[in-house]
């Protein structure tokens, strides 16, 4: 996979997945954007695993580093629209969207507070579609072609009781990526999901400290393991070669198994 000279912007790549996907976008040679809401301290750990692997940065705009750190909350679009433009001005360009933020909340549904459902469906579905539609405008006006990548969940099909909000906001990810994919086919513009079911990172805090809830999920996993970044992240990296250029409007499923697992004892 090679992605010299190209640039990708990874929402939320302060850690977990989005962390992996960074480096691996960068492994393959592309520059980088890492974004972060609040853990500075997380991008410029990302920041520095990028400089250690060596490269310069191949474009005549491109200043000593090929990572860039960028501050942005996803839930909001003003600084949606922002971290794009900061980006573009950056590196001079964009080839490479991963929309990968994304948050979760847990409660049942009758105690669901209006401003955390506010909240899930601001980061994980407001601001991909305007983040989406910045870079998309960014690509008509400078007259190329790019790659969406939706880090989405098995829950765009998976019901994932007391997480409605979030299931929601997965499902219309998947909405998004079908529709924008006939949207944009005429401009070489490709979209698709990735869905990862349960990996180890931060989200899953909880969970991984928790031995009764983790070993009753990995009786749930075929592969017998939780996923790690970097599972996820080779999926990104060749989505968004030109290997991948003639696929576009799918959801490749990360997960071990989960998703289609049913047997009975
Ligand atoms: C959620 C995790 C969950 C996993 C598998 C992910 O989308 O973020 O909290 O453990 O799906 O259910």
């Amino acid at each position: 996979m090679n992605l010299k000279g190209k640039v990708a912007l990874v929402t939320g790549s302060s850690q977990g997945i989005g962390q992996g996907i960074v480096l691996r976008l960068a492994q393959a040679g592309a520059n980088v954007v890492i974004n972060y809401r609040s853990h500075p301290e997380g991008a410029e750990e990302t920041l520095a695993k990028v400089e250690a692997f060596g490269g310069k940065c191949h474009m005549a705009h491109c200043p000593q580093s090929h990572g860039y750190t960028l501050k942005a909350d996803l839930g909001s679009v003003d600084e949606v629209r922002q971290l794009i433009a900061e980006s573009i001005q950056h590196f001079g360009k964009l080839d490479i969207l991963v929309n990968n933020a994304g948050i979760e909340k847990h409660a049942p549904f009758w105690e669901v507070q209006e401003s955390d459902y506010d909240m899930v469906m601001n980061v994980n579905l407001k601001g991909v579609f305007f983040a989406t539609q910045s870079f998309v405008q960014h690509l008509i006006t400078t007259k190329r072609t790019g790659k969406i990548i939706n880090i989405s969940s098995v829950h765009e099909e998976l019901p994932f009781p007391n997480f409605t909000a979030y299931c929601i906001s997965k499902s219309g990810m998947k909405m998004l990526t079908r529709n924008l994919a006939i949207e944009l086919g005429d401009l070489g513009i490709t979209i698709n999901n990735v869905a990862p079911g349960a990996i180890e990172t931060p989200i899953n805090t909880k969970l991984l400290n928790d031995p009764a809830k983790l070993g009753a999920l990995l009786q749930n996993i075929p592969l017998g393991r939780l996923g790690k970044p970097q599972d996820v992240a080779s999926l990104v990296a060749f989505l968004a070669s030109s290997d991948a250029d003639y696929i576009t409007g799918s959801t490749f499923f990360v997960d071990g198994g989960l998703l289609w697992n049913y047997q009975e004892q």
